[in-house]
């Protein structure tokens, strides 16, 4: 099997995100336009070999069986979402998620309209972002994002299923996070660091027992019951507006479980009551779980 390019691909310089809802009654043609897709990820990516075009397209954990009733992707579950007191992320299920990345702007809006052209009178619209790459892959808060993501082929080791009907398929979590600048800005930069556990110029980890237990990457770095990093690939890109900043942040795994762990852990307080302070400084709007199949599955599950 082939895992669709986006789930895997190194960061490019431009990104459109787009979320649909399927209609009612309209299941039979979103399934053959979902399996049209991977002939217009080879046509895009063939089509201008400058731009490191990659297509995904991810199907929602609640219209999963109405697509597809024949097989399920044994963890899809929905998006599990998070409240404590005045932090949350709240779950906000959408049928298919788009991730149309390009090294060229153009490039990546021929792909949005091919994919609303695709869609159309099938499926409406629910949801558009555009991301585009910060300076050296910095998030809006100053920081560099991505830099202990999996690398080379341990990528695909992290973000696929490994065997059975969905192999070469992905667990993706997607969250459209606003940061409230003003209050970031009102941090130190030493104060800064300490939220994300690393310098903030040169990019560099905090030793282990320096770091607060509520840095960002403290809160995140988990391991399972026999020692195992729990890993993910993360595929985030800052979005902004002239007004408002922000992040989306795409998960990538070959299991949900990883993320959820994560989450509970930026979110949730331990027994000391310790927990991500990041949260403190953005809030998620958006939180939806899908599944990205492989080429393969698309194209034979829309016949
Ligand atoms: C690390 C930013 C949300 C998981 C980092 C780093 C930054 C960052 C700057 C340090 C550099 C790096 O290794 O990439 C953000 C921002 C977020 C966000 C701005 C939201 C607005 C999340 C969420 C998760 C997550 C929701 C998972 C549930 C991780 C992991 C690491 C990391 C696993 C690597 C930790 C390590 O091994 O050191 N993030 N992140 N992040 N983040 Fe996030």
């Amino acid at each position: 099997m082939t895992a669709q390019a986006g789930i895997c691909a190194e960061s490019n310089l431009h990104a459109y995100y787009l979320m649909f809802d399927v209609l009612p009654g309209q299941e039979a043609a979103a399934r053959s336009a979902l399996a049209k897709t991977p002939a217009l990820w080879r046509e895009l990516t063939q089509g201008y070999p400058d731009a490191a075009f990659s297509g995904l397209v991810a199907v929602g954990d609640r219209v999963w069986d109405r697509l597809y009733p024949r097989a399920r992707p044994s963890e899809l579950v929905p998006f599990p979402a998070q409240l404590q007191g005045k932090r949350s992320a709240p779950e906000t299920p959408f049928d298919l998620f788009f991730q149309l990345r390009a090294d060229r702007l153009d490039v990546a809006y021929i792909a949005v309209q091919r994919v609303m052209a695709l869609l159309a009178g099938r499926a409406e619209l629910k949801y558009e972002r555009q991301g585009f790459r910060y300076l050296d892959c910095r998030d809006f808060t100053g920081f560099v994002d991505g830099t202990e993501n999996p690398q080379g082929e341990h990528r695909a080791e992290v973000a696929l299923v490994a065997e059975g009907p969905f192999a070469d398929g992905s667990y993706v979590h997607v969250q459209h996070y606003r940061h409230n600048m003003a209050k970031w800005q009102r941090l130190s930069v030493p104060s800064q660091e300490d939220v994300y556990g690393r310098t903030k110029v040169e990019n560099i980890e905090y030793d282990s027992d320096k770091k607060p237990p509520t840095a960002h990457t403290k809160r995140t770095s988990l391991k399972d019951e026999a020692g195992n990093s729990l890993e993910i690939l993360r595929q985030s890109m800052p979005w902004g507006t002239a007004a408002e900043q922000g992040l989306v942040f795409i998960s990538c795994c070959h299991t949900p479980r990883h993320f959820t762990r994560m989450l509970d852990s930026m979110f949730q307080a331990d027994g000391a009551g310790h927990f991500d302070h990041l949260t403190l400084f953005t809030q998620a709007e958006t939180g939806s779980a899908f599944f990205a199949p492989s080429l393969e599955w698309l194209v034979k599950s829309g016949e």
